[in-house]
Formats: C-alpha cells, sequence, structure tokens
C-alpha cells in the first residue's frame, strides 16, 4: 500500500498553510477558516505538460446529452456536455432532488441517482408521486465517494447524479461530511472523474443559512457550471438560473411550476408573471423584458408614498438598486417631480430580476403612476432605456419583445423612437407609440 499524503490545514481567507487545525489563522487572524486539503504528490518530471500548437490540439469529444426537460436544456446551453460537471444549488425543500429525478428518467438510460440524504424506498417514492418512467434510474444509497466512484465506473452511466455533495465523503480527509475541505475535494474528485470517464455528473448543493461556508460557493470555481434553483415560499413556480457556464452563455432561465406531481415546465411564463395583475390599479406597469434569448413580459410595481420620516426611504426589489436612484434622479431634475420627501418601493412581480436597462422605461412609468395615482391603461406594456439627460434610447430585440406582447394579448407599446423607426410599420398587431424622451413617455402613457 503507498504510504498515504499528508493532510494539510489552508486558510481560506489568506491562504496560510499549517500542518494541524487550528480555531484561528497564526497569519491572518481570521477564525474558523482552516480548512484541511490533501498536500499535492511530488511529481516526477516526466508528468508534467508539454506545449502543444493549438491547432494540433485535438477537440474533446464534448458533445451534449439532452436532458429531455427543455427548460433544463435551455438553461444549460442545449443540454449537458459529456464530461462536464453541473452544480446545481439552491435552498432545502425548492426541488433540487426533484428536477434531477425527472431529469434522470428522462435521460437515456442507465442514468445513476445516487442518494446521500435519502434512502432507496424514499427516492423510490418521491418517483411514484411523480409518475415518471423508472426504468432508466438506477440508484445507490452511499455517502462513500470512492464507493460510488467505483460504482460508476462499472455502470457507465448516461450521466451521474450526486444528492448531495454535502452528505457524500472523500477517505482522503480525515474531515466531516459538508466541511469545506471535503466538499470541495470530493468535487474536485467528480470533477476528476467526469474529464477521463465523459460522463456528464450533476452535483446537488444545499445553500446553507449560516453562511456560505460549506455551500455551494466554495465549488464555483472548480465546477464547470453552476445553476441555482430560486422560489419563493407560497409560490408554486421556480427558476432555473445559470450563474456560470463554461458551455453557454448565463443570461438564460428556465421555469418550472411545482405540481403534485413533480415540476412542470412553463413554456410561457409570461402568461405566468401577469396572471395576477390586478387592473387598473395604479403603480403596476408591465415591462417587456429580455432573460437571455427569451422575451419575458413582467408586471413591475412602484409604490410612492409621503416620508414619515426625516430620511426618505427607497428599496428596490429585483431591480439594482443603483439604477433606480438614477432614474429617480432623473425624474426629479429633468421631470420636475417631487420625490425628495416620498418613501419609494420598488417590486418585480414573482421575484424575478431584472438586470438590464430596458426596463427604466417601465421603472419610470411604475414611480410616476404611483405618485400621481394614475393607472397606466392595462393593455399597455414598455420597454426602453432612459439617459442621464431624460432621453428615451432604443434597446435590442425590440421585435422580440413586441411579439411576444402581442402573443399573450397586448395592444399598445410605449417604446424609444430609435426602435420605432427600425421597424418600417411592422407593428405585430400592435399600436405602437414612439417617445424620444421621459416627458413624451409620461404624456403618452398617462394621457
Ligand atoms: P425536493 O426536490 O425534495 O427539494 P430539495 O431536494 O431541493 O431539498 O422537493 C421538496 C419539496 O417539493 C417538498 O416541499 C414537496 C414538494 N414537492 C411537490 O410539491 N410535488 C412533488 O411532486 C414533489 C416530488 C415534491
Ligand atoms: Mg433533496
Amino acid at each position: 500500500m503507498a504510504k498515504p499524503e499528508r493532510n494539510v490545514y489552508r486558510c481560506q481567507a489568506c491562504g496560510h498553510k499549517s500542518p494541524k487545525w487550528l480555531g484561528r489563522c497564526p497569519e491572518c487572524g481570521e477564525w474558523n477558516t482552516l480548512a484541511e486539503e490533501k498536500e499535492a504528490p511530488k511529481r516526477a518530471s516526466a508528468a508534467f505538460s508539454v506545449p502543444e500548437p493549438l491547432s494540433k490540439v485535438h477537440s474533446a469529444a464534448g458533445g451534449r446529452v439532452s436532458t429531455r426537460m427543455g427548460e433544463l436544456d435551455r438553461v444549460l446551453g442545449g443540454g449537458v456536455v459529456m464530461g462536464s460537471v453541473v452544480l446545481v444549488g439552491g435552498d432545502p425543500g425548492i426541488g433540487k432532488s426533484t428536477i434531477l429525478l425527472q431529469a434522470a428518467s428522462r435521460m437515456p438510460g442507465p442514468t445513476l441517482y445516487v442518494s446521500a440524504e435519502e434512502s432507496a424506498e424514499q427516492i423510490k417514492a418521491r418517483a411514484d408521486r411523480l409518475r415518471i418512467d423508472e426504468g432508466p434510474i438506477v440508484v445507490l444509497p452511499e455517502i462513500s465517494l470512492e464507493h460510488i466512484l467505483a460504482e460508476t465506473r462499472s455502470l457507465n452511466p448516461s450521466a451521474l447524479i450526486v444528492d448531495s455533495i454535502q452528505t457524500v465523503y472523500t477517505d482522503e480527509l480525515s474531515g466531516a461530511p459538508g466541511s469545506v475541505g471535503q466538499v470541495r475535494e470530493s468535487a474536485a474528485k467528480l470533477m476528476r472523474f467526469a474529464k477521463t470517464t465523459g460522463v456528464p455528473v450533476f452535483i446537488v448543493g444545499h445553500v446553507t443559512k449560516e453562511g456560505m461556508i460549506a455551500g455551494p460557493r466554495v465549488l464555483e470555481h472548480i465546477v464547470d457550471t453552476v445553476l441555482y434553483f430560486e422560489g419563493h415560499r407560497g409560490q408554486t413556480f421556480r427558476i432555473l438560473r445559470a450563474v456560470k457556464n463554461r458551455f453557454g452563455s448565463t443570461n438564460e432561465i428556465g421555469v418550472f411550476e411545482m405540481t403534485d406531481a413533480g415540476l412542470a415546465e412553463v413554456e410561457n411564463p409570461s402568461e405566468l408573471f401577469l396572471a395576477e395583475r390586478p387592473v387598473n390599479v395604479s403603480g403596476s406597469v408591465v415591462a417587456a423584458s429580455m432573460e437571455g434569448t427569451r422575451p419575458l413580459l413582467v408586471e413591475l410595481q412602484a409604490l410612492v408614498s409621503a416620508s414619515t420620516y426625516s430620511v426618505s426611504r427607497r428599496s428596490s426589489l429585483g431591480i439594482d438598486f443603483q439604477r433606480v436612484g438614477m432614474i429617480l434622479a432623473v425624474l426629479e431634475k429633468v421631470a420636475g417631480l417631487h420625490l425628495a420627501a416620498t418613501d419609494v418601493f420598488l417590486n418585480v412581480v414573482g421575484g424575478l430580476k431584472l438586470e438590464e436597462p430596458a426596463v427604466d422605461l417601465a421603472v419610470c412609468a411604475a414611480v410616476v403612476s404611483s405618485l400621481r395615482e394614475k393607472p397606466v391603461p392595462p393593455e399597455m406594456f414598455t420597454f426602453g432605456e432612459i439617459g442621464l439627460s431624460g432621453e428615451v434610447r432604443a434597446v435590442n430585440h425590440a421585435e422580440a419583445r413586441l411579439k411576444e406582447a402581442s402573443k399573450i394579448g397586448l395592444k399598445r407599446a410605449v417604446i424609444p423612437r430609435g426602435n420605432r423607426d427600425k421597424l418600417k410599420g411592422k407593428a405585430y398587431g400592435l399600436e405602437i407609440l414612439g417617445v424620444k424622451d421621459v416627458h413624451e413617455a409620461m404624456e403618452t402613457l398617462f394621457s
């Protein structure tokens, strides 16, 4: 037997190395930052890589396999890449096991579902509830990573699912499952396994409340793709979002609804996000936004009220706070609105995060609507970026936004004049109202 390699403890804050565990790093003085690590073995010089012309490098097989769940494929960039490691992170109970079990049943078999948290009977109960095809799925309730990898090698599945990374452990480290050292080393081993065998690996990672220390965050730079599964307690829809993707864009989102029989894909999220929109209520506006390549109509709400404190309150959920501050400043300076002594609350309905400036005009409209207590007509929607001098600037994907709005039955579009001019008369069954600045936009929206 080879002599076991020596383990060291490294400070996660400053990188200080120590031969034994310490509660406090002697170098930087931080507490609880030392995590166990395997000392890299000395390499023989023959094991080093040699430089090679890029043109001579073989492309990795790198094909993609469809998970046969359209929304999951979309977020992955068109299916999962062979030999890649995908981390699926999210709060406990959000639906990570559910989505992966559903994917495992649809992918070409066999798929290996390793449950390090639940018994085989519990997985069976979930599968029954989901009424999925159990044919392709092989379950392995196991927490030893070495054993998991040995079984995976002999089965050679089309995908390996490890649920969860916080409950498996590798023999090479002495720390408990879930410790930073264990979580990281286990993920690194899975990564090496995926790269050498070509088997795609999905890893479940719980986002832990007490800081992110042993959660998905420590893995983000190790794995190829990081997806977060988000949603709100009490609401049934879930959003799958890529925050890192070596093989695709990070703009795409997948939308699901949690039903009695598992996660249903939502192919038309605009309808879902506008379903409960109040009609003829001030402060509510429909914004035509883009999430990656997909247009998405969402409701934006503003509440503007007189401040009861000396310092007025500003809060914004789902839209960048700095951006909102800028828009409010433009409204004050250019449109002459008095917002200094008001509290302003903004919210994107459904817990979505809108990150593009194209929603500026909708923010403006919602704030003005609430301030003046004048509703925006229910069949009207808007998009457009606002500049510092109050000009409304053209945005990209105008036609996709208009088509989506038309599809769900909206009638009137308040859009940047620059975008309207480029349409050359095309209207997609909508009344198109082009505006050049904030003044014109407000007149059009509230006339
Ligand atoms: P789960 O996938 O176990 O969450 P995670 O693995 O992220 O911890 O999902 C748990 C929740 O989903 C649980 O509260 C019950 C609910 N659920 C449904 O509503 N319908 C279903 O068909 C299933 C399987 C779960
Ligand atoms: Mg689970």
